[in-house]
């Protein structure tokens, strides 16, 4: 331990100010903040992460007013943004002399965006009093951490964390790029599709996955536990199961994502189950199916991804 834990969100807010980085709970996953504004906090994110630095990273803002220092806001990114504070980042057109480190950019024309709706983020960002970029709190390539206690494991405990307690909704944020006049989503997440739609009144489109304009950090192999993962199957013996709704008897670990077939449910418990069984030592993980609607198409992505061969 080369450091102790932020005790309070003034203690976190002036480790953030002094360019240090501190992780922090949204209502998603846990975020690595440091200042947008100040290029060393934001390139010592990519080395503590191990991230390609082409893949750029969200920006926090306090409020709507501390955003539209940073973009070009549309009619329709104005009319989207009425879903802030919320798990939805929204990719907008960079406002020029946004002050925001070139590096979290990532050298795009292009800036994404989000107001946490968590308490203890929102306190940060106003005490730190500028915006925060934020990828998830893990190693790149691995779980996101829904918990403190996770972040720690992820970094060695290397990274003061801001504890929140566990993220309510367990997965990242939707990311929607906004594009003239039309919404299309990058990313599935947090904020199920059809309920951007149903909350604005409009249609969201979804990117082709081979897109250039798809969030370049989408790749195909992500959020990867130690173990291999099966998908849409029943365990066999020697393996862990990650059931969904009635599981099936099974004498191994098992887990189940939401005994009741919750969406909700199983979106919050997706990292932190995977999580556990992967600190169980076994090989391979097999996972029930998982409906694609609703908060569905946002684990299944996670999942495949998980599940994807890596080198
Ligand atoms: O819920 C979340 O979104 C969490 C919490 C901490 O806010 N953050 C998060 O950040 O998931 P990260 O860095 O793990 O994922 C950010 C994604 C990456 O896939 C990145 O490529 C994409 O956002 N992204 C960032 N800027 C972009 C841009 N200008 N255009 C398209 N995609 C962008
Ligand atoms: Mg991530």
């Amino acid at each position: 331990m080369t450091h102790s834990d932020p005790k309070t969100v003034e203690d976190a807010a002036a480790l953030l100010r002094a360019g240090q980085l501190c992780a922090f709970a949204t209502e998603t996953v846990y975020g690595l903040g440091a200042d947008a504004t100040n290029a060393d906090a934001v390139l010592s994110i990519y080395e503590t992460k191990g991230r390609p630095r082409f893949n750029p990273l969200i920006i926090h803002c306090a409020d709507l007013a501390m955003a539209e220092t940073l973009a070009e806001f549309s009619p329709l990114a104005r009319r989207a943004a009425a879903l802030w504070p919320g798990p939805l980042t929204l990719v907008l057109p960079v406002r020029l002399g946004n002050g925001l480190a070139d590096v979290a950019m990532a050298g795009l024309d292009t800036v994404a965006i989000r107001i946490p709706d968590h308490p203890l983020a929102l306190a940060l960002l106003a005490a730190v009093g500028k915006p925060l970029a934020a990828p998830s709190a893990n190693p790149s390539g691995r779980l996101s951490p829904t918990t403190a206690f996770q972040v720690r494991l992820g970094f060695d405990g290397r990274v003061p964390v801001l504890d929140g307690g566990p993220c309510r909704a367990g997965v990242e944020s939707t990311i929607v790029r906004v594009l003239e006049d039309q919404l299309v989503q990058l990313r599935a997440g947090a904020i199920a599709r059809h309920d951007i739609e149903q909350a604005l009144g409009l249609t969201v489109a979804v990117a082709d996955k081979d897109a250039a304009v798809a969030a370049p950090g989408m790749l195909v192999s992500h959020y990867a536990p130690n173990a291999s993962l099966r998908l849409d199957t029943t365990p066999k013996a020697g393996e862990a199961y990650l059931a969904f709704g009635k599981a099936q008897d099974f004498a191994g670990p098992t887990r189940n994502l939401s005994p009741s077939g919750d969406l909700h449910e199983a979106a919050r418990n997706l990292f932190a189950m995977l999580h556990e069984l992967d600190g169980l030592g076994t090989d391979m993980i097999a996972v029930a199916p998982v409906p694609d609607r609703g908060l569905g198409e946002a684990i299944n992505d996670r999942l495949q991804r998980a599940a994807a061969p890596r080198d």
